[in-house]
């Protein structure tokens, strides 16, 4: 597994993307050519030999291979040890590229126009395309199978990322690429996650990690579904990221845009594939316990972090109480904070990893799961999370600490 730097400032692109008229563009077949010296020409090399390329996207690591590919693609579900019926997200670096997946689909009377992405979200990726947005659209004949997991949709996506772009341009293929953790653990957004992750596996297919530095969002992109089956009448977000509820509402057609809640609905319940529905995540090698704002308004900050205080106390006691393991030495807790009281930790002896401030939730949501993988490497037993309200990118901060907390704990409303 070589790791190789990689200077996303270093990377330029031949041109701007022409003005968006009409909503239309860009689902113009623009192709920007892209001039990326300082990208190892064997990553693209090792990708088109059906190799694994681990490279940074605008929101996590991403482990890529080329989508067209069962066999590249099938390395991926074996290094990550991923569940065989988990899809993944084909990432283009144009839609022209998108396109050629569809052959004799291109709009009779518009050449140059996309056809095979549903009308309805022509606006959407207008705005947020490239970024961390990704659609479902019907899947076309020339992907295989595994990449969908039998599904007839594809989730495709446009990353921001100029490293992310330049390798799937000079690949001149489009990459399928899930989060490049180990199976149930937190998304990397350091390449060194990555090493972390897969440095043990004695034959890792993963040819080379691209390091770009820390990611920019730090949580996965939105996924998005518009394709109204089963009755629905308005899109579904699958998955809440960086492109948040209200950025996706602003947009024609996805006012009435609604969040999928876990077993609101039999149909979408069976589907097994919802992101994150059915598997474990983002789970770090210690307990995650949220501590949980609820659905209250926040209005006084300095009571909250009391009431706050108290509950982490409690909390701490209860599993002192439960039991000191064979050490003989309590269990070492630690903080993920987002409330910044200037008082001292809460407990005695913890290890503290600030998130951010209430004020600023694309820091919280850049520093999430850095924090966990951070508090799990100071061999913590416990990670206490302080909660925040599920409004802009809270939503999103909230819906991955969701899943890997092992308990909750309703801190507002129960005292
Ligand atoms: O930001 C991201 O999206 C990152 C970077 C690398 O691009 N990728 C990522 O991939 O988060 P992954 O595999 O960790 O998450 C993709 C999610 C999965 O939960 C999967 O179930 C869902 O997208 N997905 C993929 N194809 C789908 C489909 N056809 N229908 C429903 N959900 C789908
Ligand atoms: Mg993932």
């Amino acid at each position: 597994m070589q790791t190789v730097s990689v200077d996303a400032n270093a990377i330029s692109f031949s041109s701007k993307f022409p003005p968006n008229n009409n909503n239309e563009y860009p689902l113009h077949l623009y192709d920007p050519i892209i001039s990326s010296a300082n990208l190892p020409s064997a990553a693209a090399e090792s990708l088109r030999a059906e190799k694994l390329v681990v490279f940074p996207t605008e929101t996590v690591y991403g482990i890529g291979a080329i989508a067209t590919s069962a066999t590249a693609v099938s390395k991926i579900f074996i290094a990550k040890q991923r569940p065989q019926d988990n899809p993944l997200i084909v990432h283009i670096s144009s839609l022209k590229m998108l396109e050629e997946l569809f052959s004799n689909t291109v709009h009779p009377t518009q050449p140059n126009f996309t056809s095979c992405i549903p009308k309805i979200y022509f606006p959407l990726i207008a705005k947020y395309w490239p970024g961390p947005l990704t659609i479902l659209i019907p899947a076309p004949p020339s992907i295989p199978s595994i990449v969908t997991a039998g599904h007839p949709t594809i989730a495709v996506r446009f990353p921001s990322s100029p490293i992310a772009r330049a390798l799937i341009s000079l690949t001149g293929l489009p990459i399928a690429a899930p989060s490049a953790n180990k199976s149930g653990r937190p998304s990397p957004t350091l390449a060194s996650h990555v090493i972390h992750d897969f440095q043990n596996d004695l034959n890792t297919p993963i040819a080379m990690v691209i390091d770009g530095g820390p990611c920019e969002s730090g949580v996965e992109s939105t996924v998005i579904d518009a394709l109204m089956k089963d009755g629905h009448t308005n899109p579904v977000i699958l998955r809440p990221g960086g492109v948040t509820v209200e950025m996706v509402r602003m947009v024609v057609g996805f006012e009435g845009a609604r969040v999928y809640k876990k077993g609101e609905e039999l149909k979408l319940e069976e589907f097994p594939t919802t992101p994150g529905m059915k598997y474990r995540h983002y789970t770090p090698n210690a307990h995650v316990v949220l501590f949980d704002v609820g659905s209250i308004k926040i209005k006084n900050v300095e009571s909250v972090k009391d009431k706050l205080k108290l509950a982490m106390e409690r909390e701490y006691k209860e599993i002192v109480t439960a039991g000191i393991p064979d050490s003989g030495s309590p269990p070492k807790i630690g903080i993920l904070r987002t409330f910044f009281s200037n008082t001292p930790p809460y407990l005695d002896s913890v290890e503290i990893y600030d998130l951010g401030t209430l004020n600023n939730y694309h820091d919280i949501a850049n520093q999430l799961f850095r924090g966990l993988r951070e508090l799990e490497s100071r061999g913590v037993s416990y990670i206490f999370v302080e909660g925040i309200t599920e409004d802009n990118e809270g939503l999103a901060v909230m819906n991955r600490i969701r899943k890997a907390a092992s308990s909750v704990v309703l801190f507002l409303s129960d005292s």
